[in-house]
């Protein structure tokens, strides 16, 4: 059984390159000797499988045990010597390959999270690890302090991309959400005529888009904000998915709001999709009021959901739209920030900055990583397949009562399970992972299941297959 299903891993991790497209056509005989050699390579793949069911052809040279000896050794040191600010799963990945992740173990499995969607162009992916080595080799950083030759390269490309006049390139997502904000701040300030140091930003509960101090300040998880204080003021909650909140704020203090911040679909409350036409009526309100509407698309855009953004579902085009996570198709922290001429133009030289923003590296990294985006239609392969995956899990919502929904948008997608269900989230991911799929729980009954979006449909039948099984033994405790 255990052989059987490492034989599908292994086969899928064999077809895995097949999702990238090849890089040139091979020839007829070229292609015969290739499915040739394939299908040695699959026939010996299967024997080692079948003999040592515990390591994959491609591990690195590690017997069964020394995988597990030396995924404890370097577990024990990170628990040592690095702050507790995670609490993974007990799994050490030392390989990446499209939906494949590889433990130290060389066990494979299939990354269901993609680094909450960073890695949406799958892991390694040769294009753009290609223009990342390339340009690795030539110019990594000036600092803003002079231009660098890929800078103009990128803010073209991105532009025309998304169509907005301008952008900002941060690193990190964090930075980026703090970047719209103080932009919406100072746009209130000199075009709203809002007093300095009095403009709100409207943010929705149980919203994330970081750990800076903005963001635990605005954060309504006790999580996220205890302990820190003081925190920064200015920042108004309202209830998601509720335009009745947002109007009724407006109405009462729109003249001093700058900006409502929010993501179109909520990732870290548990893949909260809103009702269809809120983003419309949030996008009506603001404009009603003259206030910015910022999307936070760090998790949801760059095709996850189904589109390249996730507004597109609502036919929304935001004020300010903010990007980053697979931005760089995992390859580095790359974030953006754009607007028009109208909100980007109160930034002046000196008034904001980052000494690793726009550096050429990320900017010749992240054309490439949109440009794969685009040429592999990633966007419609996680609309299809997010309703593969969801059709197939709706199954384990009408068999198990404790399985309570599956939701979600493309290929973001949770299944909740019940509160009172006496196997938690965090077990059932432990199960997961020995099994091979890699999900994460996110608040004890809401697990997340985000694959890359060039996940092949057989790999995604092999991994639906796994989580059946699973979830058929999770009945009980
Ligand atoms: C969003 O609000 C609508 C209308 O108030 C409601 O019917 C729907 O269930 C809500 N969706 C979520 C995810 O809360």
């Amino acid at each position: 059984m255990v052989a059987a299903v490492f034989a599908l891993l292994v086969e899928g991790w064999l077809r895995a390159p097949a999702a990238a497209p090849p890089p040139t056509a091979p020839s007829p005989s070229v292609a015969a000797a290739v499915s040739a050699l394939l299908l040695l390579a699959v026939a010996s793949a299967l024997l080692v499988s079948t003999l040592w069911p515990r390591a994959s052809a491609s591990s690195g040279g590690y017997p069964p045990n020394a995988g597990a000896d030396e995924a404890s050794r370097l577990i024990a040191l990170e628990d040592k010597h690095g702050a507790h600010n995670y609490h993974p799963l007990p799994v050490v990945l030392s390989r990446g390959q499209g939906a494949l992740v590889w433990d130290v173990g060389g066990k494979v499995h299939f990354d269901f999270l993609s680094a909450y969607s960073a890695v949406n162009q799958g892991h390694s992916h040769p294009r753009i690890i290609s223009a990342l080595v390339d340009q690795a080799k030539t110019l990594t950083l000036t600092s803003r302090a002079f231009h660098n030759d890929q800078l103009g390269e990128f803010c073209g490309f991105i532009t025309s991309f998304f169509g907005y006049d301008k952008v900002l390139p941060m690193n990190s997502g964090v930075e980026a959400g703090e970047t719209a904000v103080k932009l919406a701040r100072k746009w209130a300030h000199f075009k709203k005529g809002v007093p300095d140091g009095t403009a709100k930003v409207i943010m929705a509960e149980n919203n994330f888009w970081g750990r800076s101090i903005a963001a635990c300040s605005s954060s309504s998880d006790p999580d996220c904000y205890k302990g820190y204080g003081p925190f920064t003021p200015g920042f108004e909650l309202i209830p998601y998915n509720d335009t009745r909140a947002l109007r009724e704020l407006l109405e009462r203090e729109g003249k001093s709001v700058a900006a409502f911040y929010v993501e179109p679909i909520q990732g870290e409350a548990g893949v909260v999709v809103p009702s269809p036409g809120y983003l419309a009526e949030c996008k009506r309100l603001c404009a009603q009021h003259n206030v910015l509407l910022i999307a936070d698309e760090i998790q949801t855009g760059l095709c996850r959901t189904g589109k390249m953004l996730c507004c597109e579902h609502d036919g929304v085009r935001p004020d300010v739209l903010v990007l980053g996570k697979a931005l760089s198709g995992g390859t580095m922290p790359v974030s953006a920030v754009l607007a028009d001429d109208g909100v980007m133009g109160v930034i002046t030289p000196g008034t904001h900055g980052s000494t690793y923003g726009g550096n050429p590296l990320a900017c010749r990294v992240a054309i490439e990583a949109l440009k794969v985006l685009r040429d592999e239609r990633l966007a419609e392969r996680a609309e299809a397949l997010g309703r593969m995956f969801r059709g197939a899990c709706e199954q384990l919502e009408r068999k198990y009562a404790w399985v309570e929904c599956v939701r979600g948008r493309g290929l973001l997608n949770a299944i909740v399970i019940s509160k009172h269900h006496p196997v938690s989230a965090m077990t059932i991911c432990l199960r997961l992972a020995d099994a091979g799929v890699l999900a994460k729980p996110t608040h004890d009954y809401i697990i997340r299941f985000a694959p890359p979006l060039v996940i092949t449909e057989r790999q995604m039948d092999d991994a639906l297959r796994i989580i059946f099984a699973v979830f058929a033994n999770s009945a009980k405790a």
